[in-house]
């Protein structure tokens, strides 16, 4: 299968899998609604490499983008995908962590 080399990580799709579902697997940060060509919300930038299409997408697509969710990866391909920044978690935080002095 085609390696997937984004700003962060160098992954393998599975057998089957979308590109959108890869880049969720591997904690990527995607934005999507249809999953299916018609929103445009998923689409990223590919710096190299190509990609195919079953059924060109509805959604609009500018140079060079994608859209993760309905493309076949045909080829090693670069992209402009970040992994999913996550949040402290503040309830995680002991916020009486300190040691209590008596006196
Ligand atoms: S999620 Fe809608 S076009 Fe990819």
């Amino acid at each position: 299968m085609p390696l997937i080399t984004t700003r962060h990580k160098t992954f393998e799709l599975q057998e089957g899998e979308t590109l959108l579902e890869g880049l969720e697997r591997t904690g990527h940060e995607v934005e999507y609604q249809c999953r299916s060509g018609y929103c445009g919300s998923c689409r990223v930038k590919l710096l190299s490499g190509k990609v195919s299409y079953q059924e060109f997408p509805l959604a609009f697509i500018g140079p060079n983008e994608i859209l993760p969710c309905c493309c076949t990866v045909i080829e090693p391909i670069e992209i402009d995908s970040a992994m999913r920044m996550t949040e402290p978690d503040l309830f995680d935080v002991d916020l009486f962590d300190e040691p209590i002095e008596n006196g």
